[in-house]
């Protein structure tokens, strides 16, 4: 884009980002507090309600592995669908996609990790095993007329293993774009691993050999280049992010794990570039100012603390006083 016409990364001359919230699954999998069902829905409601086109709703795991997602189910079932709104679930084998296909997600959000030691700490399986077990979910939902869209976990790097070289994540992604038929992909930063330069790459790789595959990046911001990084993935063509609202997030099985980018920050950041990303941030700030209530502790977002760049504050109480002083020294 920085060498197109004169538009540079800086200015989104209206373009559209297209965001995608995970808060409600991985935010909330790894809070040591249930957040209550009913708090759940109304929160995927608040968010539909704010604009975001896709909602990762829940995760059709195993409840011991992740108690806080065990009401899966009736989250999914009692949500208000509004119309033009995906509801995806995320889904690690044949019994997850089964309850998720029961409980009408639109999309399965398939998840394996492109790193061995990550996807055995984390979903007990090697990667083969992962793959033959998706490769079953995908017939599935082929059957059912569900979408499917993979997440690859630690594409940027596992913190067991270190670097990921590019060409495993290639490989893992061919297998499900090609062999399978998988709508999208979704490369994971899953413990804020990923750089500007790195993500770059990798975004270019990705469209030139898939272009039509639908690419999303979902990055954490544990060193704090959540925000470099997304506008790293825009300058190389991406348009579609996954963030959590409040930045909450993480793996609860990936050492280090911190929250995912922060839904209202970047939505902040990118309109005042310019960039159209279709979310009323007003309303994403009011479900962002209650979610500390719903989990019990402060969240991350530095939006929730600071207010929005023009949210003016009043002047002191003796500005008057301060001023006539100032003007007496002449
Ligand atoms: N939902 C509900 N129950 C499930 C399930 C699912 N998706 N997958 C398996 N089970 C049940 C099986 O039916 C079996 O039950 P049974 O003992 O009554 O027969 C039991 O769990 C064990 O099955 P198994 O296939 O051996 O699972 P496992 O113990 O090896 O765990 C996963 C594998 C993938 C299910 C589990 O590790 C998991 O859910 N991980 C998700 C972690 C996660 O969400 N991480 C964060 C997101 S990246
Ligand atoms: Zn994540």
């Amino acid at each position: 884009m920085s060498t197109n016409m004169g538009t540079s990364v800086w200015n989104g001359a209206g373009r559209r980002i297209h965001m995608q919230e995970v808060g409600t699954r991985d935010g909330l999998q790894v809070e040591p507090c249930f957040v209550p069902t009913g708090d759940k829905i109304a929160l995927v409601n608040a968010l539909s309600r704010a604009g975001l086109a896709k909602i990762e709703v829940t995760a059709f795991v195993l409840p011991q592995a992740i108690p806080a997602l065990r009401d899966a189910e009736q989250v999914l079932r009692e949500i208000e669908r509004a119309p033009g709104v995906v509801y995806s679930a995320l889904v690690p084998n044949v019994r997850g996609a089964e309850r998720a296909i029961d409980a009408r997600a639109d999309e399965l959000n398939l998840v394996m990790s492109a790193s061995e030691s990550h996807n055995l700490a984390n979903l007990r399986m090697t990667r083969a095993q992962s793959f033959q077990a998706l490769s079953a979910v995908s017939a599935i939902a082929r059957q059912a007329g569900t979408a499917v869209n993979v997440s690859l976990s630690c594409s940027f790097g596992c913190p067991m293993e270190g670097d990921v070289p590019q060409d495993t994540v290639w490989d893992w992604c061919a297998r499900y774009v090609e062999a399978l038929g998988a709508r999208g992909v979704t490369l994971c930063d899953t413990t804020g691993m990923a750089y500007p330069g790195q993500v770059a790459a990798l975004v270019r790789g990705f469209k030139r050999r898939w272009p039509d595959t639908e690419l999303t990046l979902h990055f954490h911001n544990t060193r704090g280049m959540g925000l470099a990084n997304v506008l790293a993935a825009i300058d190389a063509g991406a348009d579609r992010f996954d963030a959590s609202l409040g930045g909450l997030g993480g793996c609860p099985y990936a050492p280090g794990a911190t929250g995912n980018v922060c839904s209202e920050e970047i939505v902040h950041a990118l309109q005042l570039m310019g960039y159209d990303t279709g979310v009323d941030l007003e309303q994403l700030l009011e479900a962002a100012h209650r979610l500390p209530a719903l989990v019990g502790h402060a969240v991350p977002s530095q939006l929730v603390a600071a207010g929005r760049r023009l949210d003016l504050h009043p002047l002191p109480a003796d500005f008057d006083a301060i001023r006539e002083r100032a003007l007496a020294r002449g």
